[in-house]
């Protein structure tokens, strides 16, 4: 077995006022790992990243996060640089004019010059296929690209963990498989919430789900085949 990157025990949450999300959770994360999450609306998902990244403390339970328990905001300031959070909404990642500072912004946050920050922001854009978007104003984008923008904003501060909340949402076939392309491509742990099977199975080894606040480690994804019919039938063509 690798070693534990993520160890969560016993964690439960719910928002103020709101009914239990999380419920004496737990999950452990090793190197190496490529794991799918799948499961219903409003199971808890998003919430469980972000109790993984500080950006909410649970009500009972231990986070520990590379051999280290975190509790406090300063505890989290590592966490953050060493894994990266692709948010579910790309206008929580993305909050400058352009797409160069943005995806610049990361790395010049971990202390690299401008110089250097530019160039390995040009030099993630390339590889997302996203070369001359870098003085394409940000908001103005449209959601698939503001989504490629946003893995562009996480990779660039080349994290050693990646938590991607929905990547494939909006992308269209050809961009999915690119997507696909560069998640197999990339030496990294990653835990990947997705509701498309085709995409999961294409990019995942391990396939969880969540149910009553809880990880379900034993559930097998029931991918199947099946015939049917439409018209493009005769075209070559994929289902995801
Ligand atoms: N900021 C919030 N304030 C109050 N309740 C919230 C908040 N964010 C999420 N919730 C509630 O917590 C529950 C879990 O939400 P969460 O976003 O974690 O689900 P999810 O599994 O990511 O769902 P989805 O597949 O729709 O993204 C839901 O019932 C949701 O309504
Ligand atoms: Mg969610």
């Amino acid at each position: 077995m690798h070693p534990v990157i993520l160890n969560l025990t016993d964690i439960s949450y719910g928002y103020p006022g709101g009914p239990s999300v999380l419920d004496h959770l737990n999950f452990q994360l090793h190197i190496g790992d490529r794991i799918g999450l799948v499961a219903p609306n409003g199971s808890g998902k998003t919430t469980l990243f972000h109790i993984i990244m500080g950006l909410l403390k649970p009500m009972s339970g231990t986070v520990e996060v590379f051999g280290t328990a975190r509790k406090t905001e300063a505890d989290f300031v590592d966490v953050r640089r060493r894994i990266g959070l692709l948010f579910q909404d790309a206008d929580d990642q993305l909050f400058s004019p352009t797409v160069l500072e943005d995806v610049a912004f990361g790395p010049l946050n971990l202390g690299k010059t401008r110089e250097e920050a530019v160039e390995v922001a040009k030099r993630t854009l390339d590889f997302l296929g996203l070369a001359g978007f870098e003085e394409r104003i940000t908001y103005k984008l449209s959601g698939g690209e503001k989504r490629l923008v946003s893995l562009a904003t996480v990779l660039a501060m080349e994290p050693e963990v990646l938590l991607l909340d929905e990547p494939s949402t909006g992308l269209d076939n050809g961009t999915k498989d690119a997507l696909i392309h560069v998640l197999n491509s990339l030496e990294l742990t990653f835990v990947l919430i997705s509701h498309e099977f085709g995409f999961l199975s294409q990019t995942a080894r391990h396939i969880y789900t969540m149910k009553s606040g809880r990880i379900r480690f034993d559930q097998e994804l029931p991918i199947h085949t099946h015939k049917h019919a439409h018209l493009m039938g005769r075209q070559p063509h994929r289902h995801v």
